[in-house]
């Protein structure tokens, strides 16, 4: 096990009926606050009005940036610094998916910056600072209500990229399940496979794996996302399936589970997020695609052991190539694509989509080339 600083300053409000008490919280960092949401389903849900109601109880005062499209765009992060700066915005609240609060955070971190924000993406610059934000999130998947990163795509250039900066942990976040309610089973799906990668992303590349607190963290988020993305799925009104969820989502990229692993690599992200970038996939389908087919070349290049220990504890498999299989099994009952296939992606897009990929994995220091890469995505074919 090694060595690790393990920080994480994001409060969390957990439960019914939570999002109510954003607007005290907010209210704290400011009067003026910009409220970032995406295509409408916070209307729907309730969770608008209940936000907005909160931060005029409060006298915070609200400029609207909505229609944030998943897998946000440069383009409309822009959009939104040059809102927040046009009305002195002292804070941001989010309210949605991943996709709203990785957009809230590159805008907030893009209003406290001179140059333009694509420079903390591409590695040109650093952020060092970020106007507060406050998120009420509906979709477990992506960590990123208690995480520093944010991931925007740069449509002109067809690159994914991300940034961090311990500037963009949200100050607050309020995870209410009740919000959830309203997810369509497709994107159930999605945040119960992004959850898994998260996680696996860690146990899977570690430097020094033998840190069994961290291990037996992993099987257990894993274990919990599982069983309760079954039982949502069985019944989308079960609350405490939903609260399970939402909390495993949360742990599973918070910092947490990969602490004393010394290190660890993002190969399936940096591989997704050149079918996101190139097709607009969603995530979470692009990695139940990419998954399977980098574990099967883990095993060649790695060996069973990692795939035997996770399999027996989360599946009950015995073997590597059954802990495989269970992945793709889960991935297929919950309806994501495992195959390029299934999303229509052709097999003759491989050098591209894998020379896309190297962009990222250059950036993130990773030591792969591209000829690997292909190997790994005709595993997926
Ligand atoms: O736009 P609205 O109308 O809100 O609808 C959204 C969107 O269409 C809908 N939705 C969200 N909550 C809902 C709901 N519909 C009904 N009821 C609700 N309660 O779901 C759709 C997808 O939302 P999105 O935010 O795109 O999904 P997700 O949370 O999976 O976020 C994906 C994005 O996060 C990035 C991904 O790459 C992708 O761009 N990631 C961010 C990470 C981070 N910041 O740490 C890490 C992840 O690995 C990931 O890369
Ligand atoms: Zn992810």
């Amino acid at each position: 096990m090694r060595n690790f600083t393990f920080s994480n300053p994001t409060r969390i409000l957990f439960g019914r009926a939570v999002v109510a008490k954003l607007g005290p919280e907010a209210a704290r960092a400011g009067k003026k606050a910009l409220l970032v949401y995406g295509g409408g389903s916070i209307k729907k849900n309730g969770v608008y009005d209940v936000l907005t109601a909160t931060l005029a109880k409060e006298g915070v005062a609200v400029t609207e940036h909505p229609g944030v499209k998943p897998n946000p765009v440069l383009s409309h992060v822009r959009a939104g610094i040059k809102k927040a700066r046009e009305n002195d915005c002292e804070l941001i609240v989010a309210a949605g998916g991943g996709s709203v609060i990785d957009e809230a955070k590159a805008i907030a971190a893009g209003a406290k910056y001179g140059g333009d924000v694509w420079d903390f993406f591409c590695g040109k610059a650093e952020i060092r600072e970020a106007l507060p934000l406050f998120t009420a999130l509906t979709l477990p998947a992506t960590g990123s209500e208690m995480n520093s990163g944010c991931v925007v795509t740069n449509e002109e250039t067809a690159q994914k990229y991300s940034a961090q900066s311990a500037a963009l942990f949200p100050r607050v976040s309020a995870l209410d399940p009740e919000t959830t309610l309203t997810l369509p089973p497709r994107q159930v799906a999605n945040g119960a496979v992004d959850t898994l990668a998260h996680i696996i992303e860690g146990y899977f590349t570690a430097k020094d794996p033998d840190a069994a607190v961290t291990d037996e963290i992993v099987h257990a988020l894993a274990r919990s996302a599982i069983s309760s993305t079954e039982r949502i799925l069985k019944d989308p009104s079960d609350y405490n399936a939903r609260a399970s969820m939402m909390w495993s989502a949360t742990l599973a990229l918070n910092g947490l589970a990969a602490c004393g692993y010394g290190g660890v690599t993002f190969i399936n992200h940096a591989i997704e997020h050149s079918l996101s970038a190139l097709y607009d996939i969603a995530h979470g389908a692009g990695l139940a695609i990419i998954m399977p087919a980098w574990f099967k070349h883990h095993l060649k290049t790695a060996g069973p052991a990692r795939l035997e220990k996770f399999g027996e504890a989360v599946f009950g498999t015995r073997t590597a190539e059954e802990t495989i299989r269970a992945f793709e099994d889960f991935f297929r009952k919950t309806g994501a694509p495992v195959r390029l296939s299934e999303a229509k992606i052709p097999a003759a897009d491989i050098p591209r989509i894998a020379e896309n990929a190297m962009g990222l994995i250059r950036l993130w220091g990773m030591k792969h080339e591209q000829p690997e890469i292909e190997k790994i995505l005709s595993n997926a074919k």
